[in-house]
């Protein structure tokens, strides 16, 4: 029944039902050596952009926009076949190696220091995955020791002697990446990934106790271990374990807008049987839920292997139909606040990334965008949503609701954020959005990232068919507004109290 005056769409917010914290960490992203995303992205030391260490001010500088609070580094499939100890001292010294995972030589002329260094000044946490591929569980070890120690051992001189007195302090650990799957260099069943990770994880710990471990569960979604390994891993190993990882990426490779939309779903599926299995394990046990790492997600399906035989370095040009799929995916991690506590998007700069460079300068691909706007405006509590009204229809999920709906609540700042995604190719959404618990609130602004259709793409000849506008509302304080949404758009309204 609608409520006289009340519009068909319908989103209604009660800012006293929180959902959970939220963990900026949500807003983590990914560099992988793979194609240009570390060089010729992040590191060009002959470039006109390039600093004293080789790193590209420019990129740095679109990054710096996106508030990363920690980046995944260096692998990705390519950590399954990396010797990080390859990766520093002199760089003349330095040995070029195949990588078998991107069928390339890696130069390692970028490794452990440079990425530290690039974190440091993009003011952002390293996460650093160790081999757990073709690599044991001694270099994994050394590694936390070179990177983290501070007694007088080999390991911290050697670290010492290539210019870094202080320790780098890295806090996040991941223990492989995705060893559920049959395309990573030294694949795991189940029971030998959780045999390994317990033993990783044990000498790991013991080097440093501060550090928190990241446990890889979930990238083979249809390969039929997820349950599996997840119930292994948390038997064996759950006093070790401080998140639990999930991969995912959606695509559109049947050029299916509705199909494609409605993978809100699927995410929304994947989400929910993670956090139903991570409860029932953590309940036998006793122990308080382990969260959820999705430290991989993003649109990716143009050069995904499975797709296409020219995979050209994951180059993905992006277009605005991908920018509110990114929007969505950042909606769920909202609305799942309570388990999610870390996601990285993969990946950052040239490989299915936000930014990307040519050796003149760079264009911010239309998933920048919603990225931006969520990371710079997100609250720190998740609230609970309601939202009904028009339905577009699937091939795979049936009826879907046209809108997709999150918001968060910052009382420090006495800020409410709506932020919803409209998903009509060509219709504008009037919508009621009606606050609950007597709550009387003033619409301040809006920031809406559209385009002039859902293929619009940002290159380096019409970089801005796609960016975000604003505007401010004003409105006196109500408990109810009227809004409408304009056709393929996402919209992030600012409520203050
Ligand atoms: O991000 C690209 C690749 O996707 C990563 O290397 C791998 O972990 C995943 O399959």
């Amino acid at each position: 029944m609608l409520e006289s005056g009340a519009l068909l769409n319908q989103i209604f917010i009660d800012p006293t039902r929180s959902v959970g914290d939220i963990s900026r960490d949500i807003f983590g992203g990914f560099t992988e050596h793979l194609g240009r995303c570390i060089y010729g992205g992040i590191y060009e030391p002959t470039s006109p952009f390039a600093d004293e260490k080789g790193l590209r001010t420019d990129v740095m500088q679109a990054l710096r926009r996106l508030q990363v609070p920690l980046i995944r580094y260096p692998g990705g499939n390519f950590v399954s076949g990396y010797r990080w100890m390859d990766g520093v001292g002199p760089k003349a010294e330095r040995p070029a190696r195949v990588d078998m995972a991107w069928n390339a030589i890696d130069t390692n002329h970028f490794g452990t220091n440079e990425f530290i260094d690039f974190c440091r000044k993009l003011n952002t946490e390293p996460y650093m995955v160790v081999n757990c591929g073709d690599g044991d569980m001694r270099e994994a070890r050394d590694w936390v020791e070179y990177c983290n120690g501070t007694q007088d051992t080999a390991l911290v001189r050697l670290r010492r002697q290539h210019g870094y007195e202080a320790p780098h302090q890295v806090k996040y650990w991941g223990i492989g990446n995705e060893v559920d799957g049959h395309w990573q260099i030294g694949y795991k069943t189940p029971d030998e990934y959780s045999r390994a990770y317990l033993e990783f994880a044990k000498v790991m710990k013991w080097i440093d106790p501060s550090i928190k471990l990241i446990a890889s569960a979930a990238s083979n979604w249809a390969g039929g271990t997820v349950v599996e390994r997840t119930q292994l891993l948390m038997e064996q190993a759950s006093k070790f374990i401080d998140y639990l990882s999930i991969h995912w990426y959606v695509g559109n490779p049947k050029n299916n807008f509705n199909d494609y939309m409605a993978l809100s779903e699927l995410i929304e599926e994947r989400l929910a049987a993670s956090e139903g299995l991570i409860r029932a394990l953590s309940l036998q046990q006793g122990i308080r839920p382990i969260p959820i790492a999705v430290d991989e997600w993003n649109v990716w399906y143009r050069t995904h292997p499975e797709n296409t035989n020219d995979i050209n370095g994951l180059e993905e040009t992006y277009n605005l139909e991908d920018a509110l799929m990114v929007a969505i995916q950042l909606n769920s991690f909202i609305r799942h606040a309570n388990s999610v506590k870390m996601a990285n998007i993969a990946q950052l700069v040239n490989a299915i990334a936000p930014i990307f460079t040519s050796p003149e300068g760079l264009v911010l691909q239309t998933i920048f965008y919603p990225f931006e706007v969520y990371s710079q405006t997100c609250g720190t509590t998740a609230l609970d949503v309601f939202w009904k009204g028009e339905t577009f229809n699937s091939s795979n999920y049936g009826d879907v609701r046209v809108l997709d709906v999150s918001a968060t609540l910052d009382e420090r700042r006495n800020r409410l954020m709506v932020y919803v995604v409209n998903r009509s190719q060509s219709d504008a959404m009037e919508t009621t959005i009606s606050l609950g618990s007597g709550c009387h609130a003033e619409l301040v602004q809006a920031y809406v990232v559209n385009g002039p259709n859902i293929k619009a793409e940002n290159t380096f000849a019409n970089p801005d068919q796609v960016g975000v506008s604003e505007a401010k509302c004003q409105t006196e304080k109500q408990s109810t507004f009227n809004y409408t949404f304009e056709p393929h758009s996402v919209t992030a309204l600012s409520f203050a109290f």
